[in-house]
C-alpha cells in the first residue's frame, strides 16, 4: 500500500512498549482540549496503534483513525474489544495513505500529532496530505500539524545515542535501543537509524538495523505558505502542549489552520 513504512510494518509488535504514553510529555490532554474545541467528528490522521484515538473516543469525541499500516490498524482493533461499547462505537479505523484519501464524510476537525507528518518526504507529498485533508472537512474546519523543531546542536549527525534500555517483564522482553541520525539539508531531510536490541529474559537477544527518513519543518513562514497554498490560513502557532505560543527556543511546532 503507498505510503507504508517499513518501520512499522515489521515493528508494530514492539511500538507502544518503545513510545508508551508514560514516556513522553503529556500531549493528550491538549488533544482531548483542541477535540472539544473545535467540535467533530475528528480525523487522526496516522493513528498508529491509537495511542491518542481512544483517548479521545474516552473523552466522547467520534473520531476517524487513518493509517497506512496494517499492522499497527491490527494492534489497535485488539485493543477495541477491552472498551466500553460506547467508546468502540464512536471508532472508526481506515488503512490508507494520508497523502490520497476521500472518507466519505466531513470533518470538523482533522489533526496528525507526535511528528507523524514529517514522514511526508516531499513538499509535494506534504501538499498532497494538506489538500486530501482540506477535501474532507467541512467550511472552516480546522486542520492541526504537530511536529518537533529540529536541534542539530542536541543531535549531532552520526552519533550514536543510546535512547532506550529498559526490561518489559508484562512482554517478558529487554530493549536496548541506539539511534543516529544523517542530514541532508538541502532536501531538508533526517535519515534516522536504529539499532534495537530485543533480548529474552533467557538472555536470547535479536538484533534489528532499522529507519526512516523525515523531512523536517524549521520555518514557521515555510508552513504558513504551504498551508495557504492548498486553501487553509494559519490562525497559530503553538510552542508546546500547554498552549504556549511557539518561539525559536521551543521544541515543537504546532500548526493550526483553518479551511479557507
Ligand atoms: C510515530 S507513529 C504515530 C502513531 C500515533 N499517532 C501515536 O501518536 O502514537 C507514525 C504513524 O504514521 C503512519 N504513517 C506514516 N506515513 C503514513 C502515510 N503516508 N499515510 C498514513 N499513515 C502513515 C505509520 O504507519 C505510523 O503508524
Amino acid at each position: 500500500m503507498p505510503g507504508e513504512i517499513e518501520f512499522y510494518k515489521k515493528y508494530a509488535n514492539l511500538y507502544d512498549l518503545q513510545w508508551s504514553e508514560k514516556d513522553r510529555f503529556d500531549d493528550l490532554g491538549f488533544w482531548v482540549k483542541l477535540a472539544k474545541r473545535f467540535g467533530g467528528p475528528v480525523l487522526e490522521l496516522a493513528c498508529g496503534t491509537g495511542r491518542v484515538t481512544l483517548p479521545l473516543a474516552r473523552a466522547g469525541a467520534r473520531i476517524t483513525g487513518l493509517d497506512s499500516s496494517g499492522e499497527m490498524l491490527a494492534i489497535f482493533r485488539k485493543k477495541l474489544p477491552k472498551e466500553k461499547s460506547e467508546v468502540r462505537e464512536r471508532v472508526v479505523l481506515k488503512r490508507g495513505d494520508m497523502r490520497d484519501f476521500d472518507l466519505g464524510e466531513r470533518f470538523g476537525f482533522a489533526f496528525v500529532p507526535f511528528n507523524s507528518f514529517l514522514h511526508l518526504e516531499t513538499v509535494e507529498d506534504e501538499e498532497r496530505c494538506i489538500r486530501a485533508v482540506h477535501r474532507n472537512l467541512k467550511p472552516n474546519g480546522v486542520f492541526v500539524i504537530d511536529v518537533f523543531k529540529p536541534d542539530f546542536r542536541k543531535w549531532p549527525e552520526k552519533t550514536l545515542h543510546m535512547d532506550l534500555s529498559r526490561e518489559y517483564p508484562e512482554a517478558g522482553i529487554k530493549i536496548t535501543r541506539l539511534s543516529s541520525r544523517e542530514y541532508e539539508h538541502p532536501k531538508q531531510q533526517i535519515h534516522a537509524h536504529y539499532y534495537m536490541d530485543v533480548i529474552s529474559m533467557e538472555g536470547k537477544a535479536k538484533r534489528h538495523e532499522t529507519g526512516f527518513t523525515l523531512r523536517y519543518i524549521w520555518d514557521v513562514n515555510e508552513m504558513k505558505a504551504m498551508l495557504e497554498r492548498c486553501g487553509f490560513s494559519l490562525e497559530k502557532v503553538y510552542g508546546d502542549y500547554k498552549f504556549g505560543p511557539f518561539t525559536p527556543l521551543s521544541e515543537k511546532m504546532i500548526f493550526v489552520a483553518r479551511k479557507k
